[in-house]
C-alpha cells in the first residue's frame, strides 16, 4: 500500500480538466492506497479572495471532490488550513529553497505575465507549500495533470535536499500517479491553452445539460479541411483530445475519418461530444447537490479528515524537528 496525496485549490468549481487529470480515479485509487485528499486553501488566498468567497469556494470544492466519490471511511478528506503543520514544514523547507529556483518555475513566470500588478511572496514559495502538502505525509504517489509535473520535480528535489543535507534517508521523492502512459492536459474550448478555472473556457462538474450543450456547441473551430490530408487546426485538434478522452475509441474514430475525407460536421461532432460529456458528469452533478444539501455531514466529515490529517502530520513534524535539531533542551 503506497501513500497518495491528492490536492485542489479552492479557487472555482472542478472542471473536466481537474477530473481527467487527477481525480477520476478516486474510487479505486482510495481501495488500493492510503489516500489523503485535500482542498488547497492557503494556496487560494495568493489571489486575495474576500472571506466570504474564500469560505464558500472551499464548500463547494469540498463537496464537488466528495462527490467524485471519495469515501470517508476509507480515504482521508482535509482542508489545508485546517493542518497547520504544513505551514510550519513550508517554513522550514523555505530555508532550503532557492530563490533563483523559485523565479524560474514556469507558473511563477506565467503569473508574473498575467498578473503584474500581484507578484506576492506566496506565488514564489508557491511550489514549497505544494512540496511541503505532499511530504507531510511522506507520499510516494501524487495524481496531477500535465501543468503540475514541473512543481513535482521540485517537490522531489527539495526531499532529496533535505535527506543530503541532514545525512537522512527520511522524505521518500514522490512520483506522479499516472493513469496512463503520459500526465494529463485537457484542453480548453477557446481554442487555445488548458482549460482552467479562470480562464472560461472550461466545463464545470457542476454545469447543467443544457449548460454543457451550449458551451460545447461555442467551441472554437474552424471552416473545416480545405485538402485531404491534411492535420486539424489548434482548436480542433483539441477538440479531438476532449473526445478521445470522454468517447468511446469508435466514436472519436468516426469523427476522424470524417475529417479526414472532409465530410466532417463540426456541429455533429459537438452534438456527439456534448452528451458524451454529460453522460460522464451528470451523475457527479446529482451527488454534488445531494452533497452540499447536507451540512453536518460535510462539517462531520472534515472534522474527521483533520484528525487524521494532523495525526500523520505531526509525526513528521516532529521527526523532521528531531532531524534539524530542535530537541529537547
Ligand atoms: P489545481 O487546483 O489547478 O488543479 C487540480 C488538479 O487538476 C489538474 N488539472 C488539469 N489536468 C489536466 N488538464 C487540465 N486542463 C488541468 N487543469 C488542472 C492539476 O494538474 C491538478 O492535479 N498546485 C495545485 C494544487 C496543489 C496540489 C498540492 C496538488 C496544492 N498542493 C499537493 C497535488 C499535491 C493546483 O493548483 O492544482
Amino acid at each position: 500500500m503506497e501513500t497518495v496525496v491528492s490536492g485542489i485549490r479552492s479557487t472555482g468549481n472542478l472542471h473536466l480538466g481537474n477530473y481527467f487529470g487527477a481525480v477520476r480515479n478516486f474510487i479505486n485509487m482510495q481501495r488500493e492506497n492510503s489516500c489523503y485528499f485535500f482542498i488547497a486553501d492557503y494556496h487560494a488566498l495568493t489571489t486575495h479572495p474576500n472571506p466570504d468567497n474564500l469560505h464558500n469556494s472551499i464548500k463547494q470544492v469540498l463537496a464537488e471532490y466528495l462527490a467524485c466519490g471519495i469515501d470517508p471511511d476509507i480515504a482521508t478528506i482535509f482542508v489545508q488550513s485546517d493542518v497547520p503543520e504544513v505551514a510550519e514544514l513550508y517554513l522550514l523547507l523555505n530555508m532550503n529553497a532557492y530563490v533563483g529556483e523559485l523565479e524560474r518555475t514556469a507558473s511563477f513566470k506565467e503569473k508574473i505575465r498575467k498578473h503584474p500588478d500581484n507578484i506576492n511572496a506566496g506565488l514564489l514559495t508557491y511550489p514549497v507549500l505544494m512540496a511541503a502538502d505532499i511530504i507531510i505525509h511522506r507520499a510516494a504517489k501524487v495524481p496531477v495533470g500535465k501543468d503540475q509535473e514541473q512543481h513535482l520535480e521540485m517537490t522531489r528535489r527539495f526531499a532529496r535536499r533535505f535527506n543530503t543535507m541532514y545525512g537522512v534517508n527520511y522524505f521518500p521523492e514522490p512520483e506522479a500517479y499516472n493513469f496512463g502512459k503520459q500526465l494529463v492536459k485537457i484542453p480548453g474550448l477557446d481554442g487555445t491553452g488548458k482549460m482552467g478555472k479562470s480562464e472560461g473556457n472550461g466545463i464545470f462538474l457542476a454545469d447543467t445539460p443544457q449548460e454543457i450543450r451550449k458551451k460545447v456547441m461555442r467551441a472554437v473551430t474552424d471552416s473545416g479541411p480545405a485538402t485531404t490530408g491534411e492535420e486539424p487546426s489548434e482548436p480542433v485538434k483539441n477538440l479531438f483530445t476532449i473526445m478521445e478522452t470522454v468517447s468511446d475509441k469508435s466514436t472519436t474514430d468516426y469523427f476522424r475519418e470524417k475529417f479526414a475525407s472532409r465530410e466532417i460536421r463540426y456541429g455533429d461532432m459537438k452534438k456527439q461530444l456534448a452528451e458524451d460529456i454529460i453522460k460522464i458528469t451528470e451523475p457527479i452533478r446529482e451527488n454534488i447537490n445531494s452533497i452540499l444539501a447536507n451540512r453536518e455531514y460535510l462539517a462531520a466529515t472534515v472534522k474527521r479528515g483533520a484528525e487524521k490529517a494532523r495525526e500523520s502530520a505531526s509525526k513528521t513534524v516532529h521527526e523532521v524537528r528531531e532531524i534539524i535539531g530542535y530537541r529537547e533542551v
